[in-house]
């Protein structure tokens, strides 16, 4: 699959099949694409939290309503905030939403499936997953991402509108 095949077939995907777990090879080329990510100053201000634990999994939706799927997903990754890397505080959710996509993309790539799961600026949510997995004050909790093997089918959703862009002048 092509690069832009990629990202036209990616689709958010929330049924997964339990027992197929990934294997630690594609987990690792999942976090190398998401600590690829553009981000501003080139600052990085990122931290994975791999979840890859059943009784934990199972756990996610309790304190996350919106994240039922990870019931079904043999693992998940939290993007979240180091703080003491973030020199600049304007930009570091467009340098984490960088990451999140770069994951999805990696995961659709590698034939698998995922879902922005989004924290971030929920407090509730944030809350709960500070608790759940002793976060230090520092580490702000982003975007969670359920993944797993699929045998739901992703396929291009054209969404192009030509009307919505706009040339040379407004
Ligand atoms: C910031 C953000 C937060 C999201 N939060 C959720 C969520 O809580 N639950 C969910 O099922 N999908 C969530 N999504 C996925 C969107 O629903 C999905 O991307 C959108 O419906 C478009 O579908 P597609 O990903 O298949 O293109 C989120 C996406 C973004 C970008």
């Amino acid at each position: 699959m092509d690069a832009i095949e990629n990202i036209m077939k990616r689709r958010s995907v929330r049924k997964f099949n339990k027992n197929q777990l990934v294997p630690e090879s594609v987990v690792e080329q999942i976090l190398r694409a998401a600590m690829n990510a553009p981000s501003a100053n080139n600052k990085q201000p990122w931290d994975f939290l791999v979840i890859d634990d059943r009784t934990i999994l199972d756990q996610i939706p309790n304190i996350m309503p919106n994240a039922a799927m990870c019931n079904e997903a043999p693992l998940a990754i939290v993007i979240c905030l180091e703080q003491s890397r973030d020199k600049s505080p304007d930009y570091w959710q467009q340098d984490l939403a960088a990451a999140t996509e770069n994951i999805l993309l990696a995961v659709h790539a590698l034939g698998l499936g995922a879902v922005w799961v989004g924290a971030y600026p929920n407090q509730q949510k944030m809350a709960g997953l500070r608790k759940t997995f002793n976060l230090p004050e520092e580490v702000t909790p982003f975007s969670l991402i359920p993944i797993g093997a699929t045998s739901v089918n992703q396929d291009d959703a054209k969404r192009f509108k030509s009307e919505r862009v706009h040339r040379n002048k407004w």
